[in-house]
């Protein structure tokens, strides 16, 4: 039982104020669509790719004005690598510059980057320096956390996992939950509450799958380079309306479980 729900469950029976619909804490978009809005233009699909860049910066902003604590963005999966070697390259040069580009305005907004999966051979050295220099200039940031998963995959995490487990040498009766997840990259990061794919596709593609075990799903129909702030905060908006038991049950206004 996480503690906002162990909060929930004490506010529901009287023992505390019951809290405020908060934020979701977590926040973690798939961010889908960018080949069909530039499909619907007759634009080659890396059109699409780049005019990701301004939503991005969009959703970012928002989510920190509106106190999110933590954004996950999922940019490219292990998966992707079967895309055509264009498509990828373009990508790559993307976010090089996209990374370079905004490395101050995350800085100044206190926010501390971190790339998620990255182990990949064929990301170009030129890219994993500038995403490890911006992972050190943000790293001591507070404000909100940006995890950006690129070359992620949710079943390869699960496994480093488990090898690295493995290596620690710990019995296999010591094997729980909190001790696996203390393997996964970024063992801090707290579990998604809300996820957010655009495009209307409703699929998980591989996107932390450790994370994502309770959380909340919206599926916004605006394809990626369309979505913005006002889109973020009606997602929050429905998060806000969801009640989330976690396998459990809340105690009704009357005092009566509901059946
Ligand atoms: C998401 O948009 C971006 C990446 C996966 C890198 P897509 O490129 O998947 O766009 P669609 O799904 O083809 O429209
Ligand atoms: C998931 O989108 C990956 C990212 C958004 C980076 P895809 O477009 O690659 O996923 P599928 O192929 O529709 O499952
Ligand atoms: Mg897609």
């Amino acid at each position: 039982m996480t503690e906002r729900h162990a909060s929930r469950l004490a506010a529901a029976k009287g023992t505390v104020p019951p809290e405020p619909r908060e934020v979701p804490r977590h926040v973690a978009c798939v961010m889908d669509g960018n080949g069909r809005w530039a499909a619907r233009r007759s634009l080659p699909r890396t059109s699409g790719h780049r005019a990701a860049e301004t939503t991005v910066i969009d959703v970012i902003e928002a989510a920190r004005a509106a106190g999110v604590g933590w954004l996950s963005l999922f940019a490219f999966s292990t998966e992707n690598w079967r895309r055509p070697d264009t498509e990828i390259e373009f990508l790559m040069h993307l976010v090089r510059r996209v990374v370079r580009k905004h490395a101050p305005l995350l800085h100044a907004r206190g926010i501390r980057c971190r790339f998620l999966g990255m182990t990949d051979p064929r990301i170009p050295p030129g890219l994993a320096r500038d995403i490890a220099d911006l992972m050190t200039l943000t790293g001591k940031n507070r404000q909100m956390t940006l995890t950006v998963a690129f070359d992620h995959g949710g079943r390869r995490d699960i496994v480093e996992a488990a090898r690295s487990l493995i290596r620690s040498g710990v019995p296999s009766e010591a094997v729980t939950e909190e001790s696996f997840a203390a393997h996964l990259p970024f063992p801090d990061t707290p579990d998604v509450d809300l996820v957010i794919r655009t495009s209307g596709e409703q699929r998980i593609s591989n996107f932390m799958l450790w994370q994502v075990a309770y959380a909340e799903w919206v599926f916004p129909p605006a394809l990626w380079p369309d979505f913005r702030a006002p889109d973020f905060l009606e997602c929050l908006h429905t998060y806000r309306q969801r009640e989330r038991r976690f396998g459990g049950v809340l105690p009704n206004q009357n005092g009566e479980t509901r059946s």
